[in-house]
């Protein structure tokens, strides 16, 4: 048997990491500005969630949403405290795809309606409604071309006044900063005008934190910023540090009922423990303020650096753009100066996204070595 080969893979293959640093079979080092797609939000094998789960593993590691399971109720309201969100109720699954394809089907319930709203360049995921809410034709098969989706130009007002008067969507879902996108963003007079029409008009909103969310933009939520408030909010990434999982906030005026949604995995106990374990290193070492923090010194550095033509994001969820195309930069950074960074749809832009405590000096010497390769 072969690995089914979908993916194109860098030749480096980690063996241990801790913190912001990476280790590969060759005993190489590497800081990992990356996160693994925004996933490690307080660092690779931070002890505490290395304890947290290790000590959960050996009293329960799973039992299915059928009995009482009281690490939920913990989570519930230390995510409540923490985001600010004590208004929504809780619905745990798996990853981000699955959070939008709940959250798109709850929205669908609710309203009776089918169609959704979305916007250029918007990523969602690889599932069935999540990935007809993604605008990228090449990872949507025909089975998934049978969704509704209606496609606008991100702080385009009339085109989506227009769009919503139609009164046949069940939801308008969109990202704060869109990451595979390209870290481009909805004006706050945008996101609020889409805020103010899907109430008047009786359509849910999603808003989309699988990657913004959990501190990654310097606020709890992307959202935050702008000062509005979603009906249901997608989580996943940043949330398990690397465990594989996901929800959806309701917000209280969506009622649920028996059935409505379900899970085998979501919510098990050792996820609770790693999302536990994630908020509560999140607030004892200040992380979101340090995200804030390093994220104005990150662009401070980067307008330094004359080849950068912009600085894109918030918080540590940042991308650079430059005049030529960064595949072969991301290699080098890579393979002569040990630093892993991202991609997007955009091939311009070389996205940011490390663990959210690391210091000034990780960014000193990320500078250091994208001068080196560009000089
Ligand atoms: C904004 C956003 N939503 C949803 C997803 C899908 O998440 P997952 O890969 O966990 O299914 C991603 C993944 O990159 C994402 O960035």
């Amino acid at each position: 048997m072969e690995l089914f080969d979908v993916y194109p893979l860098y030749d480096v293959a980690p063996v241990s990491a801790k913190g912001i640093e990476v280790k590969d079979n060759h005993g190489t080092t590497y800081l990992d500005f990356y996160g693994g797609h925004a996933v490690i939000s307080i660092g690779h094998s931070h002890p505490h969630y290395v304890n947290r789960i290790k000590s959960q593993l050996e009293k329960i590691a799973f039992y299915s949403n059928s009995v009482q399971n009281p690490l939920q109720q913990e989570l519930v309201e230390l995510l409540g405290r923490l985001s600010g969100c004590e208004h929504y109720n809780l619905f745990l699954c798996n990853s981000g795809a699955e959070a939008n394809e709940n959250a798109l089907k709850l929205a669908s319930f609710h309203t009776g309606k089918s169609k959704v709203i979305s916007f250029s360049n918007g990523f969602h995921g690889r599932t069935s409604a999540a990935v007809a809410t993604t605008d990228n034709p090449a990872i949507n098969a025909p089975i998934n071309k049978q969704q509704q989706v209606t496609f606008l130009p991100l702080n385009d007002f009339d085109a989506f006044e227009k769009a919503i008067q139609s009164d046949t969507y069940c939801a308008v879902i969109l990202e704060a900063i869109q990451g595979v996108g390209g870290l481009d963003e909805p004006t706050t007079e945008f996101y609020q005008f889409i805020a103010k029409k899907c109430k008047e008009n009786g359509v849910v909103l999603i808003a989309d934190e699988v990657q913004s969310g959990f501190g990654r933009s310097g606020a709890f939520f992307a959202f935050q910023h702008h000062g509005i408030q979603p009906d249901i909010i997608s989580i996943a990434k940043g949330m398990g540090n690397g465990f594989p999982v996901g929800g959806i906030l309701i917000h209280e005026s969506i009622k649920a009922s028996y059935g409505l949604l379900g899970t085998t995995f979501g919510g098990n106990h050792l996820a609770c423990v790693a999302t536990l374990a994630v908020l509560e290193v999140l607030e004892q070492e200040n992380l979101i303020e340090n995200a804030r923090t390093l994220g104005v010194y990150f662009k401070q550095e980067a307008a330094k650096i004359p080849h950068v033509k912009k600085i894109k994001g918030r918080g540590l969820m940042l991308g650079l753009e430059f005049d030529f195309e960064v595949a072969d930069l991301r290699k080098r950074l890579i393979h002569n100066q040990h630093f892993f960074t991202g991609g997007s749809k955009n091939k311009k832009l070389l996205r940011i996204l490390p663990a959210l405590n690391i210091s000034k000096d990780h960014i000193d010497q990320f500078f250091e070595a994208l001068n080196k390769e560009l000089s």
